[in-house]
């Protein structure tokens, strides 16, 4: 998400105006790895580095007046099972230094910092099936009782934006009123025509996808009958920007949900074998896996993001596959072939 992010505020930059303060201003990109020549040329400087190294992060505090932080790096929900000491470490590790770093950019500065996390519907632990099945679109409020490392440290996430928000040093004579403009929106599964996701639980959508383009069989491993909600790379960047471009007195909340589209896994495997008709599809379900897909909503309560800040889903299924997905998804594997 990331990648599309950086070329979204690249593309907002080069086409402000020159009075618009708020697209103004370096790009400054840091990842664990390094980028691509593509993707460098859309920012100002890059950094190889982690979100958990209090000395990179003290080092660009010093260097940089910093007006907005995207914060974007995470260990996904399946991964995180495997390593939930590690994910604890990352997830919510990673976010407590950069909210930090943007409170004491907020003091040294004298202004607000803007924060963005992508939080998850993974933040959602339904009980069962049949409550599952029962509840409708759930809201904001309902059923935080996340079953995965992953949705726990997105929810703490949420939790800390939240009082770096409203309540930072409450204590303290030299406070610093409201040092970050925390904001976050419950991201469903994204699936992009670009890039396979890794170490998520709803990586089975984009994985079917892929392996049909790319002439390979794929094993699903959740039932045909899984439903939980997704979206377009395109419409999450659209909504992270439209989020952070919102004016603060429009926000009541500091979460928001967004919904798009809820297919069921035999949805989306009915879409990929009309589009690639010797495409190989079986479904295997892992227990485990499955268990993580049946805790999570089947849909979500948008209606905030809509009314206050303009949210509007840009797809159906149908649509994400032909006006999205098949476009560049057969130019990309028909590319890598003759490359
Ligand atoms: N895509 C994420 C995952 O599967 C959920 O937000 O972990």
């Amino acid at each position: 998400m990331g990648h599309g992010l950086l070329s979204a505020l690249n593309a907002a930059r080069s086409s402000a105006t020159p009075g618009d303060a708020d697209e103004q201003g370096a790009i400054i990109a840091l990842d664990i790895r390094e980028l691509s020549a593509e993707i460098r040329e859309q920012c100002d400087q890059a950094f190889v580095g982690d979100v958990c190294d209090h000395a990179l992060l003290e080092r660009l505090l010093a260097m940089y007046e910093i007006k907005e932080i995207y914060h974007l790096a995470a260990l996904l929900s399946t991964r995180s099972e495997f390593a939930p000491e590690t994910a604890h470490h990352v997830n919510v590790g990673g976010t407590l230094n950069l909210l930090h770093l943007a409170a004491e950019q907020a003091r040294s500065h004298g202004r607000t910092v803007r924060f963005f996390f992508p939080s998850s519907i993974a933040v959602y632990g339904l009980p069962d099936l049949a409550t599952k099945h029962g509840a409708g679109a759930v809201t904001e409020q309902q059923f935080c009782d996340p079953h995965t490392m992953y949705g726990c440290n997105k929810l703490a996430g949420e939790h800390l934006g939240r009082y770096y928000n409203h309540h930072y040093r409450k204590l303290a004579k030299d406070r610093f009123e409201s040092p970050v403009d925390f904001r976050s929106i419950r991201f469903p599964g994204i699936i992009s025509a670009e890039t396979m996701p890794s170490g998520g639980t709803s990586d089975y959508g984009p994985e079917m996808i892929h392996a049909a383009a790319g002439g390979r069989e794929y094993r699903c491993f959740v039932r045909p009958d899984s439903r939980i909600p997704f979206m377009t790379m395109p419409e999450a960047i659209d909504a992270t920007m439209r989020l952070m471009r919102a004016p603060k007195r429009s926000l009541t909340q500091t979460v928001y949900n967004v919904a798009s589209f809820s297919p069921s896994a035999d949805d989306f495997a009915a879409l990929v074998r009309k589009a690639f008709p010797g495409a190989r599809i079986s479904f295997d379900p892992d227990l485990g896996r499955q268990a993580i897909i049946d805790s999570w909503p089947e849909t979500c309560n948008d209606q905030a993001a809509r009314s206050e800040w303009g949210w509007t889903p840009m797809h159906t299924l149908s649509t994400a596959f032909s006006e999205y997905l098949l476009p560049t998804i057969v130019g990309h594997y028909e590319r890598s072939s003759t490359s």
